[in-house]
Order: C-alpha cells, then sequence, then structure tokens
C-alpha cells in the first residue's frame, strides 16, 4: 500500500533561463491533467497519442480537459518509429490547423517518445510555435525523452536529423500508466534509468540494484527512481541546454547502442533501443576496463545487474546474424563523424565515474570488439 505520503506527486522544477517549467510525478494524474493544464491560461489543448496509447488512456485524459472547460481536438497517429516522418508530421500539423491551434494554445503529447518527438517537433514549428505539454507513457519517455527539449523526426538518411530544441511548459507523469504498457518496453526503459547511476551517481545505481523486485512491481520505489531520473536529466539539460559539454555524458552507451540498432536495421522486433542502450552501456565499460581506466570489476556488476533484470547485455544475446568489429566500427565513425581516425565515446572510471573520451583511436575500438569476438 501506498502511505498518504509517498502517493503525493513530486515536482521537479526545471530552471532554464527565462522557461521554467515544472515536472510532475504521481499515481491518478491523468484523471487530474485538466485543470493543471488550465492553469496555463489555454483555451485549446490538441491532444496528439498513437493508437495503443489512445485504446488505454486518451478518453481519461480527455474527459479531465472537458472536465476543465478546454476545447479538446485528438489527433491519432500509427505506433511505431515510422510516425517520426515527414509524412506524419505533415498530417499532424494539418490536423492541428484544421482543429485551429493558435498560438495561445496548447499540444499535448500523450504517449512514448515516438509521439514526445513528433508531436514536440509539430509544436515547435506550428504558427513559428506553440507551447507543448509532454504526457509521457512509455518508460524511457518518463525519464528520458520528455525532459529535455528535443524534438524531431527521421529521415532516410538516419535518425533525428530533422529537429527541434522546444523546451515543455508542463511534464506530467503519472506512473500508473505504466500497467498498460508491454514488459519488453518497461525493461528497455529501465536501462536508460540505470543510466543516471551509471553517469555519476553510484549511490542511485545501489538503490536500483537493491529494490529492483519493488520497481518492476511498480511499488512506491518505482516512483522515486522516475522522480530521481528526471532531476537527473533536468540537472544536464540545465547546464548544457543545447549540448556542447556535459550533456553529452547522457550518450552514454549510445555509441555502441546506434552501431547496432543500425546493424540490425532498426528492427524493433529484435532489438528496441533500451535493449540496445543496455549492450552498449555493459561494452561502454568493458571498453573502458580494456583501455586500463576501469576495473572489470564494475563492467562486471554493471552486466549482471542488467542481465538480472532480463536485458541483453552481450552481442551474442540478439537473435540472428550481427555484423562483425570491423562493420561496427565503420558504422560507429559515421555516426560520429571521425576526426583524424578518433571517435567520441563516454567511458567510466567506475560506475558513476564516467568522462567524455572524444579521442578514442577508431583501432582500439576495433581492438576491443575482436577481443569480445574471440573470447
Ligand atoms: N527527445 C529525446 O530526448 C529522446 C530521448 C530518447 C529517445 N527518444 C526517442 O524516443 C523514441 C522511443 O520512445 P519509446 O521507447 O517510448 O517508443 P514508442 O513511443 O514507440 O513506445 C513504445 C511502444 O509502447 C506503446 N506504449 C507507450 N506507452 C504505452 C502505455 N502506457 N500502454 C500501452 N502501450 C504503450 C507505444 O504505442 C509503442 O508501441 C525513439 O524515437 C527515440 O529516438 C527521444
Ligand atoms: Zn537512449
Amino acid at each position: 500500500m501506498l502511505t498518504e505520503a509517498a502517493a503525493r506527486p513530486r515536482t521537479i522544477a526545471v530552471d532554464l533561463a527565462g522557461r521554467p517549467y515544472d515536472i510532475i510525478v504521481g499515481r491518478g494524474l491523468l484523471a487530474g491533467a485538466g485543470q493543471r493544464i488550465a492553469a496555463l491560461k489555454a483555451r485549446r489543448v490538441a491532444i496528439v497519442t498513437d493508437r495503443n496509447v489512445a485504446a488505454a488512456h486518451l478518453s481519461t485524459i480527455e474527459r479531465s480537459a472537458l472536465a476543465a472547460d478546454l476545447a479538446v481536438s485528438p489527433i491519432v497517429v500509427e505506433p511505431g518509429e515510422p510516425s517520426k516522418s515527414f509524412a506524419t508530421l505533415a498530417e499532424v500539423s494539418d490536423a492541428l490547423l484544421a482543429a485551429r491551434v493558435e498560438r495561445g494554445d496548447l499540444v499535448l503529447a500523450l504517449g512514448g517518445g515516438v509521439v514526445g518527438d513528433l508531436a514536440g517537433f509539430a509544436a515547435a514549428i506550428l504558427r513559428r510555435g506553440v507551447r507543448l505539454v509532454q504526457v509521457p507513457t512509455s518508460l524511457l519517455a518518463q525519464v528520458d525523452s520528455s525532459v529535455g527539449g528535443k524534438t524531431g523526426i527521421n529521415t532516410g538518411r538516419g535518425k533525428n536529423l530533422i529537429g527541434a530544441f522546444h523546451q515543455p511548459s508542463l511534464v506530467i507523469i503519472d506512473v500508473d500508466v505504466l500497467k498498460s504498457l508491454p514488459a519488453r518496453e518497461f525493461r528497455a526503459g529501465y536501462a536508460e534509468m540505470a543510466k543516471y547511476g551509471l553517469i555519476d551517481d553510484a549511490d542511485f545505481f545501489a538503490r536500483l540494484e537493491r529494490s529492483t523486485n519493488e520497481i518492476f512491481a511498480q511499488g512506491p520505489a518505482l516512483d522515486e527512481a522516475i522522480a530521481k531520473s528526471c532531476a537527473a536529466k533536468a540537472a544536464l539539460v540545465m547546464r548544457d541546454e543545447f549540448e556542447t559539454g556535459d550533456r553529452a555524458l547522457l550518450n552514454l552507451g549510445h555509441t555502441f547502442a546506434h552501431a547496432l540498432e543500425t546493424a540490425v536495421g532498426y528492427d524493433g522486433s529484435r532489438l528496441v533501443h533500451g535493449e540496445a542502450v543496455a549492450i552498449g552501456m555493459v561494452l561502454a565499460f568493458r571498453f573502458s576496463a580494456f583501455l586500463g581506466l576501469a576495473p572489470e570489476a564494475d563492467a562486471a556488476r554493471v552486466a549482471a545487474h542488467l542481465a538480472s533484470v532480463g536485458l541483453p547485455t552481450r552481442i551474442g544475446d540478439i537473435s540472428g546474424e550481427v555484423a562483425g568489429p570491423e562493420k561496427l566500427v565503420e558504422m560507429m565513425a559515421q555516426d560520429k563523424k571521425v576526426v583524424g581516425g578518433a571517435l567520441t565515446f563516454i567511458l567510466a572510471h567506475g560506475i558513476g565515474k564516467s568522462f567524455i573520451a572524444r579521442d578514442v583511436p577508431a583501432a582500439k575500438a576495433r581492438a576491443f570488439l575482436e577481443s569480445l569476438a574471440a573470447a
């Protein structure tokens, strides 16, 4: 049972110069979302969501907005990464215009990272920018994509290549919506949550190790871990909104992860993003150990924890054939623009002690991956 104190929503204030906003984390928040949105003094709210999320949660938030005297226009897109496209952006933009969403109104993104990125970008460019409320419904979106203001779509040339920074006016995180999230998606989001411990908070990682069961049972430890993750991301974003420095630490595990996602052709049935990040973070720690920077024991501890929740931790855990070391390094080079044969990685001196390494020779990365293949 939740105690009353634990059930009270937590507020994380994000203080970006001139554009402060709150992240609210709690239970049952969808039913009261209308009041919070009305407090932003909008007349109309366009709710962009996908078909899966609409089936489970749209009516609750719609009813709440209507009860708060808001005009409501739902816009439902197909679930999945292909919706982060120019074609769907055009459809959503047209629907927003047809619904007469004006400068003072709001776009509300109700969904996972796909809906958040797509609706966020539509809000950024509609009439040169209308306000955005994020109501993330996947664990990944709750701990990562809904915070920080990056929005965008994919093109045939790659992911997230067209987009804008557009900070939300409010983020409402209703932990209860995760009850309908598929287990595999929950685990994938958990990988991004563990990332914050690995970056710079060894205590948080240790707490996650201790409370895994409660988190996966969606008890109060989950609310606390989500709030902690949002605070960690917000802190990095406040330090470096446009990623000229420390914000890059959030890419821990992602150089390897993006290469693996590319290697499987972004086939979500073989590998979803959070799973790629789980493998990528283990590789980042093993690579750090390989370079003599971190204890091998820390790499083993990271792998053991992620494996204990059912996440993949080795390239060999991916079903089917995956490109070899040579090809993977080539993909990383493309992803990160090689400067004189050097790659950028987030490496670590240990758990909670990550740093940006901008000068890692591609040859070292290849030697590391070959050492794994030989083992
Ligand atoms: N903007 C950023 O900073 C940022 C950061 C990380 C990831 N991303 C982006 O986020 C996207 C991935 O996000 P995602 O993992 O949330 O994927 P997603 O939005 O595709 O959601 C995953 C699946 O879960 C379903 N779903 C979501 N919430 C649900 C719920 N409560 N109940 C039932 N089903 C639900 C969705 O319909 C979808 O099928 C990628 O496009 C990635 O590029 C953006
Ligand atoms: Zn990620």
